[in-house]
């Protein structure tokens, strides 16, 4: 990986956040979704995408989330070719525009914060994101017929801060500080949060997003129903989450299924010792101490 003003990268991706740093205009009524990878993104594209679009496709058997992979329905501002395998020009996307990024919050262009575009970052636990990168790791290496990393490597990397997009806590503080000074620009959301009550964060999204759920849909049970429609179990039960893939770049293909694992809280247990989830958790206590951050 390569250090860019002060977090890590893997080569092909500094490409694209140079040329999107240089590239990429902002509007004002864009959303942006920025995550870590693996700490939900998949999940949160399905959630923005069906609550923002709710007025034009409905919740029903036709809805694109059902024939449609997320990397599909929301493109990244900074990996090109993500989105089904084709580049997608975000400049001639009508507005108002659903993109999705990795960056850190200081490379993303000055303009997503005076123009005063709402941002929606979600994090996770670090202990389970490793867990959930390093099975994505291997998986993709196995696809190569090499090896991926060991646990032990992976995580004295991560404790010593070398992940893709991070270090972990850097970019989650980055994004933190900004959601604590401008609450109305930047939602801030956990991963357990959305696993312990998915319609919750349906509402406070339609919210933020300035689409609030009316009288109508609330007694309609329309949180649920986005809640179920994204759902870990009816997303990796339809075919097109289990076939195909998505190319970033055409150098490395993802098969859909790649970002399906298990979407559970907890599974590092199963992987990494207590005393390393400690270690890791004493890591990140310190790097997030005095900000209000906790995980
Ligand atoms: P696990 O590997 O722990 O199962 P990303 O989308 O940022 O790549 O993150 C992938 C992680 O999110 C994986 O975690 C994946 O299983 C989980 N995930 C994907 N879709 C989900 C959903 N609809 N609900 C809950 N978790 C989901």
């Amino acid at each position: 990986m390569i250090q860019y003003k002060g977090f890590w990268f893997k080569p092909m991706i500094l490409e694209g956040v140079l040329l999107a740093s240089r590239a990429f205009t902002p509007r004002a009524d864009d959303v942006v979704l920025a995550t870590q990878p693996k700490c939900g993104t998949t999940w949160l594209k399905a959630l923005a995408f069906t609550v923002t679009t709710r007025s034009c496709h409905g919740l029903g058997a036709d809805h694109p989330l059902l024939t449609c992979h997320p990397h599909h329905l929301v493109p990244y501002i900074e990996i090109l070719g993500a989105a089904g395998g084709h580049v997608v020009d975000l400049g001639a996307l009508p507005s108002p525009r659903l993109l999705a990024t990795h960056m850190p919050m200081s490379l993303l262009p000055p303009e997503t914060r005076s123009l005063g575009c709402r941002v929606v970052y979600l994090c996770r636990d670090p202990k389970d994101t490793l867990v959930s990168r390093l099975h994505f790791e291997n998986k993709l290496a196995a696809q190569r017929g090499g090896a991926g990393p060991s646990m032990d490597d992976a995580f004295g990397m991560f404790c010593e801060g070398f992940s893709p997009y991070g270090p972990f806590w850097d970019h989650c503080l980055e994004y933190w500080e900004e959601s604590m000074a401008r609450p109305d620009t930047i939602l801030f959301l956990k991963y357990e949060e959305i696993k312990l009550n998915p319609a919750r964060v349906v509402r406070r999204l339609a919210s933020f997003l300035g689409v609030p759920l009316t009288e109508q849909e609330e007694s309609s049970g329309v949180a649920d129903k986005v809640a179920r429609m994204c759902s870990f179990e009816t997303l990796t039960g339809l075919e097109v989450n289990q076939v195909g893939g998505v190319s970033h770049g055409n150098r490395v293909h993802f098969d859909n299924s790649v970002f399906y694992r298990k979407g559970e809280v907890g599974d590092w247990v199963n992987h990494m010792s207590r005393e390393m989830g400690e270690k890791l958790d004493r890591i990140v206590q310190q790097k997030l101490h005095g900000s209000g951050l906790v995980f």
